[in-house]
């Protein structure tokens, strides 16, 4: 990773998001050949998902959205990570991921002030004083209090002298400062350390609670396995795991905090005054808004807008590439947990499977769907079939556009993992560099994408809380529903039913009763005979910026290459797919002073420029710049040499093709080179 980082870097792939301000955590900018790559990503999903498809269109919706929305859809509730914090420096590490200690605990019951006894012997400053060792001596420690706080004032705070008017200060302070603290305190002493190192922790930890010259109270010690209780970097003990909303949370229009009034002693609180200022308060308040911590929420809120504009008909998909937000309580493993990133996902809207079974009398089985015996988008698939199918058509675009299968893991999630909205949800994993390793010391992967089958869940959610109609209309179901047997018919009423109500039972809202849920699910379910349903929904969705940490991993590639002399060098490659690639094709003319030369060069760049990225460079050695794009990873040059301009008639208006993998080289008219890049590069 870290020669991944660096060559990053060094060629403007990712840069840290502030740098020259010392940087802010989990934010990072893509440099130029980065911006291209994140670019031809987003372009190559969005041709996959949406263009070349007939069954699914766009959205580009705002970041910010109604409140509303996120209550809605339970990111105002519960989307936190459980989150502990370093009890002295604060640092916070979600509770899932401290690494097991072991070793050696240093633990205090609390500390007293022992700021008398440090000003009188120990104080370097106080010691500087002249005469001032004598004078304690001389006035005794039994009459220290009042003769020492009279040394104060007459040598310290009465003096012209600041610097010893500040420690004048310092003692003063001092005094009246916390006595004592009973608040108990632990470090774990890492390995090679002396106890000194954990006790300089304590005495931190204490003067922060107000002692300014903490001496610990009964040091303890004891022998620890495996304690999860201690912060890896810090090695102070972590507080208790509270819940931390992931969500940046902002304010719309020009509101501010209203000041709270001001309180008068002789007059009292002034109760008029304190109501107008709690209904500023709420309404700054009401002005809360949230940037989006995922895309998919705006598209089940567009739902009905979309369905009702784009002539589709369930099943079909809506998708949507956009920024999003959390803030990750630990940003890790460079862009692959950030605070701001981006996402690419598809809601795609499917038929209930009790309207399945009613239109198409059965649902596909998993084995039939394996074994290709029943069609993409027959009127036999469930969610399980649409689920099975997005996940190979995602693991298919990744093959497509160079993450090879075997470094990708498809893991199906157990009953326990999934959110309480999913049947089921498949998260597709790349081995990146950093994964965890299995018993056999095999790479197990880190989420690159997540495919989930949500159920009617969202639509039902914004249908509730918005109080507008998310169901839609089908007449294949009315249709079908009225020629089925009663007692098929009673069947599957029953299952909708049962599912309806275990969906509003789970997300009742206060007050709400039993018997108001079984009407509403009666009513869901009566819905069927009408050809009314609320669609369900599989969700594949992609995080851009890990796809791009994946792409550069496996593109990493050190090998051996002749240099000019034919000297064999370590040379640094980027095997990017041609399709990804920042840069398609380099056009360099062999030399840089020969006008007939660059005016060649020029021309095929020109040829060229309108239907690819392409970068022309004409300055150093043409091994060195061959070396310079392998590094970029761009799939092809094109180089322009005397050949070119006739020296060898026959090679006339021919230019070398060098591919950047093996370094081989074949020469190409110059007519035939776009037709030649052009499939190679789609
Ligand atoms: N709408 C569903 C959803 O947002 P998710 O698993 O939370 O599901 C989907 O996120 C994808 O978004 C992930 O698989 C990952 O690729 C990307 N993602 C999520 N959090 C991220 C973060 N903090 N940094 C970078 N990418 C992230």
């Amino acid at each position: 990773m870290e020669k991944i980082v660096s060559l990053c870097k060094r060629r403007g792939f990712i840069y840290q998001s502030s740098e020259i301000y010392g940087g802010i955590n989990g934010f990072w900018d893509y440099g130029p050949l980065g911006a291209e790559l994140k670019r031809n990503v987003k372009e190559l999903w969005w041709r996959d998902m949406v263009q070349s498809r007939d069954d699914v269109v766009g959205l580009e919706a705002t970041i910010i959205m109604s409140p509303q929305i996120w209550k809605a859809s339970g990111h105002e509730d519960t989307f936190a990570d459980m989150m502990r914090e370093c009890r002295l420096t604060k640092k916070r590490i979600r509770a899932d991921q401290v690494e097991p200690q072991s070793g050696i605990v240093y633990s205090w019951s609390g500390a007293d002030d022992d700021s008398r006894n440090y000003f009188l012997h120990q104080s370097p400053e106080f010691n500087a004083i002249p005469g001032w060792q004598e004078a304690v001596a001389q006035h005794g420690q039994e009459r220290g209090n009042s003769v020492l706080t009279g040394l104060v004032i007459e040598h310290l705070f009465n003096s012209k002298d600041q610097a010893k008017q500040k420690l004048g200060r310092a003692f003063f302070d001092a005094e009246r400062s916390q006595p004592m603290s009973y608040d108990r305190f632990r470090v774990i002493l890492p390995a090679g350390k002396p106890p000194e190192f954990a006790r300089k922790l304590a005495i931190q930890f204490y003067r922060e609670r107000r002692i300014p010259h903490p001496k610990l109270r009964d040091e303890q010690t004891e022998k620890v396995e495996d304690s999860t209780d201690f912060h890896p970097e810090t090695f102070v003990e972590l507080g208790p795991a509270r819940p931390f909303n992931l969500m940046f949370k902002t304010f719309v229009g020009p509101v501010d905090i209203p000041a709270f009034p001001s309180y008068d002693r002789e007059e009292g609180v002034d109760f008029e005054e304190l109501d107008a200022w709690e209904e500023a308060f709420t309404e700054y308040q009401s002005n809360a808004a949230y940037l989006r911590p995922e895309t998919a929420q705006a598209i089940f809120a567009q739902f009905k807008n979309v369905l009702e504009t784009s002539r589709q008909k369930v099943p079909f998909g809506i998708a949507q590439v956009g920024k999003a937000f959390r803030n990750e309580v630990t940003p890790r493993n460079y862009t692959f947990r950030s605070r701001e990133f981006e996402q690419m996902e598809l809601e795609f809207f499917i038929k209930p499977d009790e309207v399945v079974e009613a239109i198409a009398g059965r649902v596909a089985t998993a084995s039939e769907i394996e074994n290709r015996k029943s069609e993409i988008g027959n009127p036999d698939w469930g969610w399980g079939a649409w689920l099975k199918y997005w996940v190979e058509e995602r693991i298919k675009f990744y093959e497509g556009i160079g993450l090879p299968r075997n470094t990708l893991v498809e893991y199906w999630q157990k009953p326990e993992e999934l959110a309480h909205y999913a049947r089921a949800t498949v998260d597709i994993l790349y081995k990146f560099p950093f994964s965890k390793r299995d018993e056999q010391g095999e790479l197990m992967g880190e989420e690159l994408e997540g495919v989930a089958a949500r159920s009617d869940f969202d639509l039902s959610q914004h249908e509730r809380f918005s109080g507008k109609p998310m169901g839609v209309f089908d007449e294949e179901l009315r249709a079908a529903w009225g020629k089925l047997p009663k007692e098929r018919q009673d069947e599957l009423w029953r299952r909708y039913y049962e599912n309806r109500k275990k969906y509003l039972t789970k997300m009742a809202k206060p007050g709400e009763t039993p018997g108001q849920i079984e009407k509403s699910a009666r009513e869901d379910a009566d819905g069927l005979a009408k050809g009314q349903y609320i669609p369900h929904v599989v969700e594949p969705s992609a995080g851009v910026d890990r796809l791009i940490l994946a792409l550069i991993c496996s593109a990493y590639h050190e090998d051996q290459m002749p240099d000019e002399k034919g000297k064999l060098e370590t040379r640094v490659v980027l095997k990017f797919h041609p399709r990804v690639a920042p840069i398609k094709v380099a056009v360099l003319p062999l030399l840089k002073n020969k006008p007939e030369l660059v005016k060649k060069a020029q021309e095929v760049r020109n040829l060229l420029r309108p239907h690819m990225n392409v970068f022309y460079d004409d300055a150093g050695a043409i091994g060195r710049r061959y070396r310079r794009q392998d590094e970029a990873g761009t799939p092809f040059c094109v180089t322009i040499d005397f050949d070119t301009l006739g020296e060898k008639p026959e090679l006339k208006d021919t230019v070398t093709i060098r591919y950047r993998d093996d370094g081989k080289q074949e020469r190409l008219a110059i007519g035939e080179l776009l037709n030649w890049l052009l499939p190679k590069i789609r």
